[in-house]
Formats: structure tokens, sequence, C-alpha cells
């Protein structure tokens, strides 16, 4: 298979942090959304510093500066977003719909992958 540039959103994540180092362990050019929401989270910023230095690139943008999200997504060909739930699941869908919107707009994507929960109960 072919190399990409991938974007993991929610990159500093349970799943998220995986989904990063396999992306690079495949050699793929693995690209981190830093959001600046963060602030000083020590452990996020440690985080994201050793994505870094393991070779990935960060790209700033904000789920509220769609302008930053579209720019982010015009530097790849797949997202993989693996954004929690937060609180309210309906809170991340609305932040999903804004990804979305950002990607159709950068007009570039070739694959867009979510990690969601699982809604189907299991019975
Ligand atoms: N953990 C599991 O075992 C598991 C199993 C099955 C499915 N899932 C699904 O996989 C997805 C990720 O789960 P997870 O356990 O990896 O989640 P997590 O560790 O709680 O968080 C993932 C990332 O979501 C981002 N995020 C949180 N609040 C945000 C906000 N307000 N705006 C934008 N980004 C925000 C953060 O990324 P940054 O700070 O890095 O931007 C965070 O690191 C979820 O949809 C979950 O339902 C998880």
């Amino acid at each position: 298979m072919g190399k990409s540039k991938v974007l993991v959103v929610g990159g500093t994540g349970y799943i998220g942090k995986r989904i990063v180092k396999a992306s690079l362990a495949q050699g793929h050019t693995t690209y981190v959304l830093q959001r600046p929401e963060i602030g000083l989270d020590i452990d996020k910023l440690q985080m994201l510093l050793s994505f870094k230095e393991q070779g990935a690139r960060l790209v700033e943008a904000s789920f509220s500066d769609h302008r930053s999200l579209v720019e982010a997504v015009k530097e790849v060909d797949v997202v993989i977003c693996t954004m929690s739930g937060v609180h309210f699941r309906s809170h991340n869908i609305l932040l999903q719909l804004k990804l979305i919107e950002a990607i159709k707009e950068a007009g570039n994507i070739k694959v867009l992958l979510f990690i969601v929960q699982n809604s189907i109960p299991c019975t």
C-alpha cells in the first residue's frame, strides 16, 4: 500500500495516541491536530512534543475557527477522527459536523475515518 498523509484529530486521547504511533510506524506522513484550547495541559503538551520527536507534524487548528480546520485538512489526504464523546454525544456530533464542513470545503480528502462508540446494543 502506498504512503499517505494522515491527520489524526484527537491525537492525545486513548485511541488517538495509538493511531498516531501506528501511522508513524507504517511510514505515513503523520499530522496531529494541536488545539489551542488545550492551553497549558502539560500531559498533552508533552505527548505532542513526543509525537514531534517521533516524526509527526503538529498542525494548530481549533473547532472554533473554521479557516484553521480547512487549512489543517488541506495538508493531508486521510483524516482519522478519534475525538471523544466529551460529556454529551450531541456535542461530539456537532464538532464532527464542523470537521466535515472543513473537509468538504478543502475538497482534497480521499479517506475519512471516524472512531466512534458502538451505539448498537449487543444483546
Ligand atoms: N477508549 C476506548 O476503549 C474506546 C472504545 C471504543 C470506541 N471508542 C471511541 O473512540 C473515540 C475516542 O475515544 P478515546 O477513549 O480515545 O477518547 P478520549 O481519550 O477521552 O479523548 C479523545 C480526544 O478527544 C479530543 N477532545 C476531547 N474534548 C474535545 C473538545 N471539546 N473539542 C475537540 N476535541 C476534544 C481530545 O483530543 P486533543 O486534546 O488531542 O485534541 C482527546 O484527547 C470516542 O468516540 C469513543 O467513543 C473508544
